[in-house]
């Protein structure tokens, strides 16, 4: 698992090539992206790969890694490399993980299952995402050694949020991702204009539909339009109850009202660590610590939310600093190559989270899709480092990078 080695998997896709294969997954993320969105329905294609508004702030993810350069140093023996790194008491094979990304079964049945199967034999731990496609039980068998996390939104129901928090506990998670930024959908103008939402569908709800707390708020809803008595193992109350899951979803998934005290009900409920997941200002770094979260992702979800934001990398540094190491600080929102994640760590995030890039490896190729981007970003990381003089993530300091825009 740990013993990946990035020359020999590069060595191996020039070889493949001399019998004329090459990879199904583009290495060249931008073509990935590409290629992926060809076999994505236009409903996948809008939901998955735009943002908000004038998709700003997914110009801006980008924009913002290209504000930062990193400057090699030569002559340093480079010849033993280790990419692994600790994050939250895990050792983790290269400093990455995957993000919580929902309605997978837009791109492929299997879903979270093959994303699972793709991540557990890299190692590279995943965060199952509130939205998923299949429960979080289903998922934690898969896993096998490898860490995963359970990303959670605020419901309405605190009953609800306990039960998650617990069923997570119970199938092994090794922490709660809370996503602060979605306390409601953003201004998606492309899934707006094809005005499609796969929740209204029955997609992404296996959370909830697995959950038992939810599934009496449900039947407690369908009962009340059932009022022609239609027995509850007939087809005509299983639509009805299909229909009562979904009103009930749209009506309690998120919460607005919640604040940050709030958060110490979610301490009561879990011992696992809890990390906060869509923190782009500082102050919101310093109350995180302040109010004892274990992390931080900062995240602006891959621009879903706020048009026009921040980017994160541009976000990173001074919450680095007020951080000032109290706790793990990650980070996701754009990025594609082993570039992106050394700039991240050479301004002082602890890993980074890989989302979009293997949603597309597993619309392409399924469980080896996933495994197949997770190889490429280990790889081309590893390179990057080796090829900026440093032989492992201690290294890759400050003084590796510039900025010069
Ligand atoms: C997401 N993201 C997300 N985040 C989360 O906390 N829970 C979720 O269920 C989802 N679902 C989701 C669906 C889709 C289709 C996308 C693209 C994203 C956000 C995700 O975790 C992460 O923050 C972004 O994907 C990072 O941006 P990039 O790198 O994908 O551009």
């Amino acid at each position: 698992m740990n013993n990946f080695k990035a020359l020999d998997y590069q060595a191996k896709t020039y070889i493949a090539g001399l019998a004329g294969t090459v990879p199904i997954c583009s290495p060249d993320w931008a073509k990935l992206e590409q290629q992926a969105v060809e076999k994505m329905s236009p409903e996948a294609a809008s939901y998955i790969v735009a943002g908000a508004g004038l998709q700003k702030t997914i110009d801006n993810n980008r924009s913002g890694f290209d504000k930062f350069q990193i400057v090699p140093r030569m002559l340093r023996n480079v010849e033993e490399r280790d990419a692994s790194t600790r994050v939250l008491g895990l050792n983790l094979p290269s400093p990455f993980m995957l993000c919580p990304i929902g309605v997978a079964e837009m791109v492929h049945p299997d879903a979270d299952l093959a994303i699972t199967r793709g991540a557990a034999p890299t190692g590279i731990p995943y965060i199952f995402s509130n939205q998923a496609s299949f429960p979080m039980e289903a998922c934690a068998k898969e896993m096998g050694d490898t860490p995963f996390f359970f990303q959670l939104y605020w419901s309405k129901s605190r009953d609800l949020v306990a039960n998650f928090v617990r069923r997570a506990e119970n199938c092994g998670a090794k922490g709660i991702v809370l996503t602060l930024d979605t306390t409601f959908m953003g201004w998606r103008t492309r899934d707006l204009d094809i005005a499609y939402l796969p929740f209204l569908q029955g997609k992404g709800i296996a959370q909830y539909t697995s959950d038992p707390v939810f599934m009496k708020m449900a039947m407690e809803e369908a009962q009340k339009d059932n009022s022609e008595n239609h027995a509850h193992d007939s087809a005509e109350f299983k639509k009805i109850m299909g229909m009562a899951c979904v009103r009930l979803f749209t009506q309690i998934y998120t919460n607005s009202t919640t604040t940050w005290d709030d958060l110490a009900f979610l301490r009561e409920h879990t011992k696992l660590p809890i990390i906060l997941k869509g923190i782009l200002h500082k102050d919101d770094a310093g109350l995180a610590v302040e109010y004892g979260m274990d992390g931080i992702i900062v995240s602006n979800h891959g621009g879903r939310q706020v048009d026009g934001a921040i980017s994160t990398i541009e976000a990173l540094p001074s919450i680095v600093q007020k951080v000032n190491k109290k706790i793990p600080v990650m980070l996701d929102s754009g990025i594609r190559g082993g570039a992106d994640v050394f700039k991240a760590l050479a301004l002082g995030a602890d890993a980074v989270c890989l989302g979009r890039p293997h949603i597309y490896g597993l619309t392409l190729d399924g469980a080896e899709g996933v495994t197949e981007v997770i190889r490429q970003l280990q790889a081309d990381f590893e390179l990057t480092m080796a090829l900026a003089g440093c032989k492992n993530v201690a290294e890759i300091t400050k003084a590796t990078i510039t900025r010069t825009l």
